[in-house]
């Protein structure tokens, strides 16, 4: 089994919202259940939990949705992971999945990840097992943007500490964005149902981060040039990130974001388990990818 760590955190995948500006291509199906190249988009931020080592996660979707999601990833089991389910009516907000997640969190540490995010690069696992691990308060995860002023914005010093924090700012203070991926201790979602609703009528993360960084409590992880972060809110960044992962995965032959090799390489699941998933796979890329690796491992 994987390392059992300190901090008994919990992941949410948000995975709602409107998905109004990729339209119609989002009228009958939900956004986060679209192609990336050879996968659903849920697998992606799925796989960043997975890779650091949480495994008890709560799937936030439209009520309307939530049946096409249990059909793809049913109770979690098959890949050693235990899968919860709820709704968000309307998309009141990002911090509001802290809010619908309090009875699952039960006072415990959560791992927020937005369902169209995508994170990609040499040492990802173990720079979030050792986010994970560690019992800050919030930590947030920044990366470089050539155009900022679409995201959360952080502004570090030059001890990484926050100088500034602002969601979509018109003048940027920095070119660092603050990714989907959000780290808090227990007290999230109470304070997340504190917040006031902004201007547009939602609960920002931005603003429950800044309720932590006025506490003094939070940590920011810069993820350098070597890692790919990428979302999809548009037709462009949608296709940007097939794109991506076609080429590594064409050029390295490993694939990018598969969960069940994470579930296998992190313990989740064994050896017989995984083979077994390989045969299930069927006889097409993503099955013979796994019944390779499968077969690799007990040569
Ligand atoms: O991707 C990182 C960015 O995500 C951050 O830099 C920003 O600080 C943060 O506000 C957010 O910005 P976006 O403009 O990308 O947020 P958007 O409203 O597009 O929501 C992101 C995803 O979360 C989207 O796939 C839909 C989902 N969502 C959003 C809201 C507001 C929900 O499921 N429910 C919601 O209520």
């Amino acid at each position: 089994m994987a390392n059992h760590t300190m901090v008994n955190r919990k992941g949410i995948v948000l995975a709602g919202g409107t998905g109004s500006r990729l339209a119609p291509a989002t009228n009958a199906i939900s956004k986060q259940l679209m192609p990336v190249y050879d996968k659903p988009m849920i697998y992606y931020p799925l796989s960043t939990l997975m890779l650091a080592d949480i495994t008890d996660i709560l799937i936030i979707t439209k009520p309307e949705e939530q049946a096409l999601f249990e059909r793809l990833l049913g109770d979690g089991r098959q890949w050693g992971l235990e899968l919860s389910y709820a709704t968000q009516s309307a998309p009141r907000g990002i911090a509001e999945a802290l809010v619908i997640g309090a009875a699952f969190l039960a006072g415990d540490p959560v791992a927020l990840i937005l369902g169209d995010n995508i994170f990609y690069g040499q040492g990802l696992g173990p720079t979030l097992r050792q986010a994970s691990q560690q019992a800050a308060p919030a930590a947030l995860f920044a990366s470089p943007v050539k155009d900022p002023r679409r995201y959360g914005v952080v502004e570090i010093g030059p001890d990484a500490e926050v100088v500034s924090l602002e969601e979509k700012p018109s003048n940027p203070r920095s070119n660092l964005a603050v990714t989907g991926l959000y780290m808090f201790d227990g007290q999230a979602p109470t304070l997340a149902a504190s917040l006031k609703p902004s201007a547009r009528g939602e609960l920002e993360i931005t603003d429950l981060n800044l309720v932590y960084l006025r506490a003094g409590g939070v940590n920011v992880h810069v993820f350098e040039r070597g890692y790919a972060w990428l979302d999809m809110g548009t037709f462009e960044s949608l296709l940007d990130a097939s794109l991506f992962v076609s080429t590594i995965e064409r050029r390295q032959g490993f694939k990018v974001s598969c969960p069940e090799e994470i579930a296998w390489r992190r313990g989740f699941i064994d050896g017989d388990q995984f083979a077994a998933l390989a045969a299930d796979a069927g006889d097409n890329d993503y099955g013979n990818y796994l019944t390779q690796l499968s077969g690799d491992a007990r040569r």
